[in-house]
């Protein structure tokens, strides 16, 4: 079952089985570069607990996506191909569909 934690800024969805799952971050636009991303992270990670995995996928084109977990600690670990069906979007235009698995041990 998803959770959500949410601030003014944003939210994270996450899913706390044996290992933790990101589904979903998103903070406003007006908001990003602030700081609240990180502080989203940090509290999914105190509920996550200590001595686990936390692991999330992230679209290969999104690198500020990417950036953002690097500098949170997390690393990219496999290259998955096609992984999205929804290759296409009017606002962006083609996408691989390729995702990075990335992962943090707490
Ligand atoms: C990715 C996202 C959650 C980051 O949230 P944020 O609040 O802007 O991130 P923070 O301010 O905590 O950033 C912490 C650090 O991450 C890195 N970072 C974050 N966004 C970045 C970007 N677009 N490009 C490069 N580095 C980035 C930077 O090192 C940043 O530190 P700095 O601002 O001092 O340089 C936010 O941009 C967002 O909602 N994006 C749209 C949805 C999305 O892409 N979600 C991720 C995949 S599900």
């Amino acid at each position: 079952m998803a959770r959500t934690i949410k601030i003014k800024q944003g939210f994270i969805e996450f899913a706390k089985r044996r290992k933790g799952a990101i589904e979903l971050i998103n903070i406003q636009v007006s908001e990003k570069r602030k700081g609240y991303g990180t502080i989203l992270l940090r509290r999914l990670e105190e509920t996550i607990g200590k001595n686990k995995t936390i692991y999330l996928f992230n679209r290969k084109e999104n690198e500020g996506g990417r950036l953002f977990y690097e500098s949170n600690g997390y690393q990219v670990i496999a290259l998955i191909p096609k992984f999205y069906t929804d290759n296409f979007n009017p606002e962006w235009g083609e996408r691989s569909g390729d995702a990075y698995l990335i992962i943090k041990h707490l």
